[in-house]
């Protein structure tokens, strides 16, 4: 038996443990897995496949980043071709799942967020089976309680606003930082949390610059003169528009970028502040994965690489509560997992003062 993995979308820490996982698991019960590279241009390109070997992932469990490469553009059911010196997206999956059969494969293994999700769920039912492993830093996948890459990211946010806490002190400025995570506030609240930020502004509560203005008045008149607030690149005022860095790029996601920048010019429309915005980017998924996701992308691998063994394809490894279990990819298809209004951890931000910048 055959398998191929490929892993797609923004790279974080833990595809490489997830890789080791399959490829350990499959070749103790004579499964062989290939490696298609940079998401499915191996594919798209037709390329002869890589058997990915046991030396090969010998060492790669603590590396960030993913041997097998990556990318968030190419989409093969809406892939940009140049027809008549215009582009238009065209539907090239057949063509994948022609050379994956001809390469001798049973299935793929993908490793990816919702996008790569929505294509193996798409792949799956065109005929090539698939089993999906679930990965991003934004952690803003339907379906699983917990992605891997998400714990690293916030680790790396907490570090940055312990940080940005000891010169923001020096200097009694407002520090803001921006973290990744889309239209999903889970790395702000949790960063922001574990970090002790006094503010933190979500994408999913739309925020009232004056109400942020009154909580950091309130800590000025108890002699506290710096203040962090954690900004969601997804983040906006109430009214107001999402900050974006590049829209409409056929092939390619929508980036944003720019919000903690907005909220400083928004704060300082009530107030004087000296204040100064941190962008922390693609350091949140760069480096080494922590132990939390370390241990989740193993257990994502081993389930993924048995559920391929035993013809268990068209499911996806989640984490329900402690349990690693499997769902159905469609499950995790069809918009993102946003921070609920009632989440316990939101509960818990404002039980200790924390403002999100709405009046509640
Ligand atoms: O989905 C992961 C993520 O890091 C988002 O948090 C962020 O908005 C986006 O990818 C950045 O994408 P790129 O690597 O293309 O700049």
């Amino acid at each position: 038996m055959r398998i191929g993995i490929s892993t797609g979308g923004g790279d974080c820490p833990g595809l490489n443990a997830v890789i080791r996982a399959v490829v350990r698991t499959c070749s103790r019960n004579g499964v062989e897995v290939v490696g298609i590279k940079d998401g499915l241009r191996s594919l798209i390109d037709q390329e002869p496949l890589e058997v990915i070997t046991n030396a090969m992932v010998a060492d790669i469990l603590p590396r960030g980043g993913t041997i097998l490469g990556t990318t968030n553009r190419g989409n093969p059911f809406r892939y940009p071709v140049e027809v008549n010196g215009k582009w238009e997206e065209v539907d090239i999956s057949q063509r994948l799942i022609d050379h994956a059969h001809a390469q001798g494969l049973e299935g793929v293994i993908f490793v990816g967020g919702d996008g790569t999700q929505e294509i193996a769920a798409a792949f799956h039912a065109r005929g090539l089976n698939a089993v999906g492993v679930p990965k991003t830093i934004d952690n803003d996948l339907r379906a699983t309680d917990q992605t891997f890459g998400f714990d690293t990211a916030v680790g790396i946010a907490m570090e940055a606003l312990d940080r940005l806490r000891t010169t923001a002190e020096s200097h009694e400025r407002v520090m803001a930082l921006e973290v990744m995570g889309r239209h999903a506030g889970w790395i702000a609240l949790h960063a922001g949390l574990v970090g002790d930020a006094d503010v933190i502004l979500l994408p999913e509560i739309p925020y009232d610059p004056a109400v942020v203005h009154r909580h950091l008045q309130h800590r000025r008149s108890r002699g506290i003169k710096h203040h962090i607030v954690v900004v969601s690149e997804g983040a906006r005022p109430i009214g107001g528009e999402l900050s974006w860095q590049e829209t409409g790029r056929l092939g390619a996601a929508d980036r944003l970028g720019g919000a903690g920048e907005d909220f400083i010019r928004r704060l300082q429309e009530h107030g004087e502040y000296e204040a100064r915005a941190t962008v922390l980017g693609h350091l949140q998924r760069g480096g080494t994965p922590s132990q939390v996701d370390r241990l989740l992308a193993t257990r994502f691998g081993v389930r993924a690489a048995r559920m391929a063994i035993a013809g268990r394809w068209g499911r996806l490894a989640v984490l329900r509560g402690i349990e690693v279990t499997d769902v159905p990819i469609e499950e995790a298809t069809g918009g993102q997992r946003l921070v609920d209004l009632d989440d316990p951890v939101l509960g818990v931000a404002r039980a200790v003062g924390v403002c999100l910048g709405d009046e509640a």
